[in-house]
């Protein structure tokens, strides 16, 4: 029979030494495992009578219970430190200020537009949208353009491929939208006057780029038809938008021109408002800029769109959306609204 008080002392030994997870597994395998010390002890237990095995086995047990609970408690406080360990790897500072999440922004085209249509809904226009795949009819025929318009080439005009287009008719043939002016005669198609549109699009055209040409640009086209519009009206409404757009009394001029759809025709200037019209190289010092072109509705275009004539009279007009854009926030290259670059795009 095996010593108690032999193993007491040394359980009590081992006991003080066990702290790590080594330490313990070690402490099980030698007492309480299969062949360990303490199950040796109970095994040997057939030659003793009920008494012994009372005494023996109660002290036993107590040895057995004093290294239960030592195997605990060091395994209690391993976890412990390896969860303070955890705790301390992820701590973070909250009172360190957080990350700012990136927030996107309008386009600046998109906030220069809207700010238009706000102003042109304000002097009671409608806003009205057209197809940019186009029909030669709608693009040319329609606004009198003649056969032999320069326009009509190649060069100017991103035509679509399609075969047997010589045998085609114009309302057939199909291009991207050049400007915004075919959606006059669609609306007036399906619309009786008295009209008051604003057509925002995007128009394509067969350019070579530079600061002041893109290839995919915006216009934005005005139509106001009724039964004694005038020039004049046409001016003090300009006018108005200048003001509102510009945010200053800026001061426009009417020069004549020609457009095949206009009749008189004019371009409009607005006094440079990078230098109020002193002269600056915004402006090639003279001191004006070309904003628009406009004119009196043709007849002809009226009768294409199903308008009497004689009893209907209005004007068009039709700006560079990129160009008006430029003059507000003073770009000088109209290429920096296309390329993406957040450096720029980040200014507005
Ligand atoms: C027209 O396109 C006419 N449809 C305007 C019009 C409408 C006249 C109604 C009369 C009545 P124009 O080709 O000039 O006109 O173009 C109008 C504006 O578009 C120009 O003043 C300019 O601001 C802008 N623009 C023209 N080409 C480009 C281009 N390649 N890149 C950027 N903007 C351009």
């Amino acid at each position: 029979m095996i010593d108690i008080e032999e193993l007491r002392k040394e359980i009590e030994k081992d006991i003080v030494a066990a702290k790590t997870v080594e330490d313990i597994n070690s402490l099980y395998k030698k007492y309480l495992d299969k062949d360990g010390k303490i199950s040796l002890v109970f095994r040997s237990f057939s030659g003793l009578t009920s008494e012994e095995k009372i005494k023996i086995g109660g002290v036993v047990n107590v040895l057995k219970q004093l290294v239960i609970d030592h195997i605990e408690k060091v395994s209690r406080e391993i976890k412990d430190v390896d969860r303070k360990e955890k705790e301390k790897k992820d701590w973070i500072d909250i009172t360190l200020p957080g990350k700012k999440p990136t927030i996107g922004h309008l386009h600046p085209l998109t906030q220069s537009i809207n700010k238009v249509r706000e102003i042109f809904e304000g002097l009671g226009f409608s806003i009205v949208e057209g197809p940019e795949l186009e029909s030669e009819w709608y693009n040319f025929d329609a606004l009198n353009f003649p056969d032999d318009h320069p326009a009509r080439e190649m060069q100017d005009t991103l035509f679509i491929k399609q075969s047997d287009r010589d045998k085609l008719s114009s309302k057939e043939k199909f291009l991207m939208r050049t400007h915004t002016s075919p959606v006059q005669v669609r609306h007036m198609q399906k619309n009786k006057p008295p009209i008051r549109i604003l057509v925002p699009g995007r128009v394509f055209r067969n350019e070579a780029t530079d600061a002041s040409h893109e290839v995919n640009f915006y216009q934005v086209e005005g139509l106001m038809i009724d039964k004694d519009i005038s020039v004049a009206n046409y001016k003090s409404i300009v006018y108005e938008f200048c003001k509102a757009f510009y945010g200053k009394n800026s001061k426009i001029r009417l020069r004549p021109s020609f457009f095949p759809f206009t009749e008189p025709s004019f371009e409009v200037d607005m006094a440079c408002t990078t230098c109020d019209g002193k002269g600056c190289s915004v402006c090639s010092q003279t001191g004006w800029l070309e904003v628009m072109g406009a004119g009196m509705v043709h007849p002809n275009v009226l009768k294409n769109s199903g308008v009497d004539p004689d009893q209907w009279q209005g004007f068009a007009f039709g700006f560079g959306w990129d160009r008006l854009a430029m003059m507000k926030y003073k770009i000088d290259d109209v290429r920096l609204f296309y390329n993406g670059d957040l450096r720029f795009l980040n200014q507005f």
